[in-house]
């Protein structure tokens, strides 16, 4: 028998894993679905096989869980591992010390591009499943994509193009890469940044890609060790950087900033007088170390920062535990001047936040409305007005990632919904949230037939998809 309370964190209450696959037809519906929602939500997340420990939060297989919605209906639910390499137990490194771009857990997100379903981790290749979440194998953009790629790649929502980057252990450590609309991928050019970091995000504008620079460091000797091998090492420094979209460029103007660490970015955008604005959430030294530790990550030179529950870039971040006063990661903004050099820094909420959405309609556009979670619900924030409000979800229920789907109808930033799944501490089922984005109240409530672990991130795919 499994003595649950010495699991670590990343293993027990909302965070423990299921141990098989499901299906179920014909979902109860709490409230009014609306009858535009014709799609699918798909989310990913770690969940290691039954008695597996990886030693981090991130490093657990990745398994998909998808609701159907249709015609104000909840059609179906699954759950499926991604089929990978990893799963059945090849590594990651191999003997020769080279990585093997084809093995990764596939736990960290979801998206459709060009009518193609990939299941992403930023440590190797995507891997493309269906729709239906059955594992096709390891995608290469037919042999063009050479490197990493990150779990968070940006399409633009006018040229519908993809921009992604890779991030490796050896050099070149940074790749930059743009697919098409259609799919293909055609612009790969290497960044030059000092070494290799755990670089999760970026951001682009209508013009720019900007880069996050960040000190915390890939440790070789924590590599093999189980877990992440990753350390914060502020000697390393702190910049940010801008490189023009244009292909073929290949120049950065970096900016230094305060030491942090950012796993996500809300949105960014070039304003009236030209400067680029970044909006991310931001972790200071002790708010990185006391999430790392809470989720597998080495304790480092800050130490372990004591109880709490798990927080960080999965937040459904920040259970905060006693003597814990502040809000590890908040919204921030960086505003870069590229006539004067200089970069400004403002805190935009103090609410604690992680998994920052918004109305993808504007990526790389200027947006007035940001969505994030916390251990206390689902916040919107508004980034003219700079107030927030939440819709907190009670007791041991917590919310993931909220993602926006734009109305069918609607014209305004925020009219449409905020789908997120809610994950609980106590064992029992999960459930789909639908949340009226613009008044922040509960639209519909999808009654799911099993738990679901709190996981990372996921998207609505509209009807059609696409099969390849
Ligand atoms: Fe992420």
């Amino acid at each position: 028998m499994i003595d649950r309370a010495t699991l670590p964190l990343y293993l027990r209450g909302r965070f423990a894993p299921v141990p098989e696959e499901h299906g179920a037809a014909g979902l109860t519906v709490r409230g009014t679905l609306p009858p535009d929602l014709d799609g699918r939500y798909l989310r990913n997340g770690p969940n290691p096989l039954p008695g597996q420990d990886k030693g981090h939060w991130f490093t657990g297989p990745g398994m998909l869980h998808g609701i159907r919605l249709c015609n104000g209906r909840a059609e179906w639910y699954r759950n499926r591992w991604v089929r990978t390499r990893e799963l059945e137990g090849h590594p990651f490194i191999r003997e020769d010390l080279t990585v093997d771009l084809a093995t990764t857990p596939a736990n960290t997100h979801v998206i459709r591009h060009a009518g193609i379903v990939l299941a992403l981790c930023e440590v190797g290749l995507p891997h493309w499943v269906t729709p239906d979440l059955e594992t096709v194998g390891p995608y290469d953009f037919e042999g063009r994509l050479t490197t990493a790629m990150t779990a968070h790649p940006k399409e633009d929502p006018v040229t519908g193009e993809l921009h992604l980057f890779g991030a490796g252990f050896a050099p070149p450590y940074l790749t930059y890469h743009r697919v098409t609309a259609e799919g293909l991928l055609l612009d790969s050019r290497p960044v030059d940044v000092p070494g290799p970091t755990m670089m999760h995000d970026f951001a682009i504008t209508e013009h720019h890609i900007v880069w996050m620079d960040l000190p915390v460091v890939f440790d070789p000797a924590l590599a093999g060790q189980g877990g992440m091998p990753y350390r914060w090492d502020e000697a390393y420094g702190a910049r940010l950087g801008i490189m023009s979209r244009t292909p073929g460029s290949t120049d950065v103007r970096w900016y230094d900033i305060d030491p942090c660490y950012v796993f996500h970015v809300g949105n960014a955008h070039e304003d009236a007088e030209g400067r680029i604005v970044l909006d991310a959430v931001r972790y200071d030294h002790s708010g990185f170390q006391q999430a790392w530790t809470d989720i597998g990550g080495s304790a480092g030179p800050g130490g372990p920062a004591g109880p709490g529950g798990p927080a960080g870039p999965g937040g459904p971040a920040g259970v905060r535990g006693p003597g814990r006063s502040r809000a590890p990661s908040v919204l921030h903004r960086w505003t870069l001047d590229p006539v004067t050099g200089r970069v400004t820094e403002s805190r935009l909420d103090d609410r604690e936040a992680e998994f920052p959405t918004h109305n993808e309609t504007l990526t790389g556009r200027p947006n007035r409305y940001l969505y994030t979670v916390s251990g206390d619900g689902i916040a919107k924030h508004d980034l003219i007005d700079r107030t927030s409000r939440a819709h907190e979800t009670p007791g041991s229920r917590h919310a993931g990632e909220a993602v926006f789907v734009p109305a069918a109808d609607g014209t305004g930033e925020d009219e449409g919904w905020l789908l997120s799944l809610v994950s609980n501490d106590d064992g029992e089922a999960g459930e789909l949230l639908v949340l009226d984005a613009a008044q922040m109240s509960v639209q519909a409530v999808v009654e799911l037939p099993h738990p679901v672990p709190a996981g990372f991130h996921g998207s609505w795919l509209p009807e059609p998809v696409h099969r390849r």
